[in-house]
């Protein structure tokens, strides 16, 4: 296993469509060890698989507190299949740090994905799990938490990061 590192926006990889997963092999089963990995050191509660420059439909999730056993999940070519109800979270972001928004999604899902097995498992979430989903579900097709505010917080944010950005290329 090995710590990945995990891309910033404004990168443009974080905007890549990534592309299904068709063979569930040792290369896709190290890809996922790492990401979990990456996600626990970072730390974070889910991390997807474009955040590391992999532009695959695949992303891990573990909502558990430090005081709770972990659950990871692993979602391999998720698809959201059904959506209810709204809720408002103030969310993160591995790619963006430091920077917290309230975004507006669905309140419960369901989303049916390959897990490690290569077996098909429908989930259905609420809470932070809904969200969580959501999430990273977002990162598959390059779209992003900025996508989900305001045009005023998006440009306070963009200009906050690429500010950031140009301060780590000087050290
Ligand atoms: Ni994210």
């Amino acid at each position: 296993m090995a710590i990945r590192t995990i891309l910033r926006y404004p990168d443009k990889r974080l905007r890549v469509k990534a592309e299904p997963v068709s063979v569930i092999n040792d290369e896709v089963r190290r890809l996922c060890d790492d990401m979990a990995e990456t996600m626990y050191a970072a730390p974070g509660v889910g991390l997807a698989a474009p955040q590391i420059g992999v532009a695959k439909r695949v992303f891990v999730i573990d909502i558990a507190d430090a005081d709770h056993p972990s659950e990871l999940r692993t979602f391999i070519n998720p698809e959201i299949v059904a959506r209810e109800g709204e809720t408002v979270w103030e969310e993160g972001c591995l790619s963006f740090p430091g920077i917290h928004e309230e975004v507006e999604r669905a309140a419960k899902v369901t989303v049916r994905a390959q897990g490690l097995d290569g077996a098909t498992f429908e989930l259905v979430a609420e809470g932070l799990l809904a969200i969580a989903v959501q999430h990273e579900y977002d990162h598959l097709d390059g779209a992003l938490m900025v996508d989900h505010v305001s045009l005023l917080k998006r440009r306070m944010i963009d200009r906050e990061m690429r500010k950031r950005a140009l301060a780590d290329a000087r050290v």
